[in-house]
């Protein structure tokens, strides 16, 4: 029993990942990680799988991971790595792939990624290089890693020349995402995540980031219903970028909303406290929103919206707070030319019509981005 147990059970949602032979499902609920011997146990060739977790979510919650495990007869082994984005290294990937070879993973076995997007992004790899490529299922323990990270298979660690640099497409057999682990998260970490969720309402769907300006107080406060429908919604958006675009030469692009911008803010300000991801993801949205604007791509008036629902919400949504921390628009562009998403050193920007209506957009003129970034650093 978790914690959690207060909370009611009900029949999970799923979302099936449409990849051929490499489809999975994602199964999402309030304790659905109580099922996981279940879910899990068809995937084993026999009845022993090693959990990746760190070390918060080991003292929290690998427990009733393991119970449940246990429960479907399954033995299990824990390599726990720390916590935190310092866990996406070549010197950790090392220690974890000699871990789980010493912890006796064999080809046919299966390694469960259990924890929020750094745990999912460092076993996902090490899943995908180890004898060659063992499976891995996903039990993503954050919002950001229910709705982003956990699902589309890309894995990977950060080089010293920028995040995710070094890594592989690697699907996962199964995502199991259990709402109720969301409860120990910490509120920080909740709203970033949230960034993300409100991500798909702006790229692609405005009913329901309608939806969301009614419901992300209760999105937030962990209601079940309004969370397992937000986190349902998100992965049903992802599932469907992904099976038409894995490997991202079109489509899936669009992911990239506000990460353009949010990207340069966070190599900016050092990876650290000062911004995480999903809160530089919030400002990079809204500045894309106003950079659509300001070209004339978007009605006035859409970048506002966007700003007060995530204002609302507690996430930041311009430079304000980071500002001392930011180098000049020059210095902006220069980082963001770094990025990985830029193509034949042209930068791609993902642009909106309105909202629900984003698409990537090449060739605007440098003149016209500094003179966008110089405004956004003046703004208060
Ligand atoms: N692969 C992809 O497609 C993809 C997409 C988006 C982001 N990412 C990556 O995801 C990473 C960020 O992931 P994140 O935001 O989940 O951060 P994270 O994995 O660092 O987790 C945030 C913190 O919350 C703690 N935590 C996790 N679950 C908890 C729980 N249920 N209760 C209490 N504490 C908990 C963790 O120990 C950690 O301290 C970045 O490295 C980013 O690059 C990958």
């Amino acid at each position: 029993m978790t914690e959690n147990s207060e909370a009611p059970a009900e029949p999970p949602a799923t979302v099936d990942v449409a990849l051929g032979n490499r489809s999975y499902t994602i199964h999402i609920g309030h304790r659905v990680m109580e099922q996981a011997g279940t879910l899990v146990r068809p995937l084993l060739k026999r009845p022993f799988c090693v959990i990746v977790t760190d070390a918060n979510l080991a003292e929290l919650h690998l427990s009733s991971l393991q119970a449940a495990l246990a429960g479907s007869g399954i033995k299990s082994a824990a390599a726990i790595v720390p916590p935190g984005e310092t866990s996406k290294s070549y010197a950790r990937l090392a220690d974890l792939c000699e871990e789980l070879l010493a912890a006796g993973v064999e080809r046919s076995d299966l390694v469960l990624a259990f924890g929020g997007g750094v745990i999912g992004d460092l076993a996902g790899f090490a899943a995908a290089i180890l004898r060659r490529g063992v499976a891995y299922a996903q039990i993503p323990t954050t919002l950001l890693a229910q709705v982003d990270s956990s699902v589309g298979g890309k894995t990977g660690i950060n080089s010293a020349l920028g995040k995710n640099l070094i890594g592989a497409i690697h699907q996962p057999r199964a995502v199991i995402a259990d709402l109720a682990l969301l409860r120990t998260l910490p509120p920080r970490e909740l709203r970033a995540g949230y960034a993300e969720v409100v991500k798909y309402g702006l790229l692609g769907d405005a009913g329901f980031f309608a939806w969301l300006e009614q419901h992300g107080r209760a999105v937030l406060a962990c209601d079940p219903q309004s969370l397992k429908h937000a986190v349902a919604t998100s992965c049903r958006a992802k599932a469907a970028i992904v099976a038409a675009d894995e490997t991202e030469t079109g489509q899936r692009a669009l992911l990239n909303l506000g990460h353009t911008f949010g990207h340069a803010l966070e190599a900016a300000t050092g990876y650290g406290d000062r911004l995480i991801h999903g809160e530089a993801v919030a400002i990079g949205s809204s500045m894309a929103f106003r950079l659509s604007e300001r070209l004339g791509r978007c009605p006035p008036g859409t970048a506002a919206r966007v700003t007060a629902h995530l204002t609302a919400l507690g996430l930041p949504t311009n430079l304000a707070g980071i500002r001392p921390l930011l180098p000049d628009a020059k210095g902006l562009l220069a980082i963001m030319r770094h990025d990985k998403k830029a193509r034949a050193g042209e930068l791609a920007f993902v642009l909106v019509r309105g909202i629900g209506e984003a698409y990537v957009e090449t060739g605007i003129p440098e003149e016209a981005i500094i003179g966008f970034l110089a405004e956004e650093l003046a703004m208060q």
